[in-house]
């Protein structure tokens, strides 16, 4: 009952008002796509700054990174598909929904290659992470080129 209370406080009872979705409405979708980016950001860029020799190697940080980008990666997409998801401004161009497939093709082979980041990350060893890493690192650039505003 008290921790009913403190969810009334917050203001947090009237979740998820959009049907069978997480967000309460298409803004908050919007805000959680681009947490979500932002988080695969920080993750990726730690990542990538071991890979380039800017920081030094850590197996157990890289670690935590690739299993942290394997979830995140699963994040965004379900936040483009609720309604009035395309309507709010944002960076999202409005092609994602003209070929919705295409980008939702797109980010399944960035999860996809995200896992295979994973099962290198495994190996502790930065000479097997690093193609898997750039691998994983075409996949911002190809999606954005089309897909996102500068
Ligand atoms: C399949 C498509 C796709 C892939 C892959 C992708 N992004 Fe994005 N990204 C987008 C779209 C679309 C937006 C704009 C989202 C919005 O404004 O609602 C975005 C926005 C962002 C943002 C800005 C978020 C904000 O606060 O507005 C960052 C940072 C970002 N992406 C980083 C990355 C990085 C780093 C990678 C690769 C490791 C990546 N993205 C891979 C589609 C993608």
């Amino acid at each position: 009952m008290k921790n009913l209370f403190i969810l009334l406080s917050l203001g947090l009872s009237s979740a998820a008002a959009l049907a069978g979705s997480a967000f309460t409405d298409a803004e908050d979708a919007v805000s959680y796509r681009q947490h979500s980016f932002q988080l695969i950001r920080h993750n990726f860029v730690d990542l990538g700054d071991m890979m380039r020799g800017k920081i030094p190697f850590d197996a157990k940080r890289a670690e935590k990174r690739v299993n942290a980008l394997a979830t995140l990666t699963t994040l965004p997409w379900e936040a483009f598909e609720v309604p009035g998801a395309d309507k709010v401004k944002s960076d999202a161009k409005a092609e994602i929904w003209q070929d919705l497939k295409d980008f939702k093709q797109k980010a399944e082979q960035f999860q996809t290659d995200a896992l295979a980041l994973q099962t290198a990350a495994k190996s502790g060893d930065q000479a097997t992470i690093k193609p898997a890493f750039a691998n994983f690192a075409k996949n911002c650039k190809a999606c954005h080129d089309q897909y996102k505003a500068d």
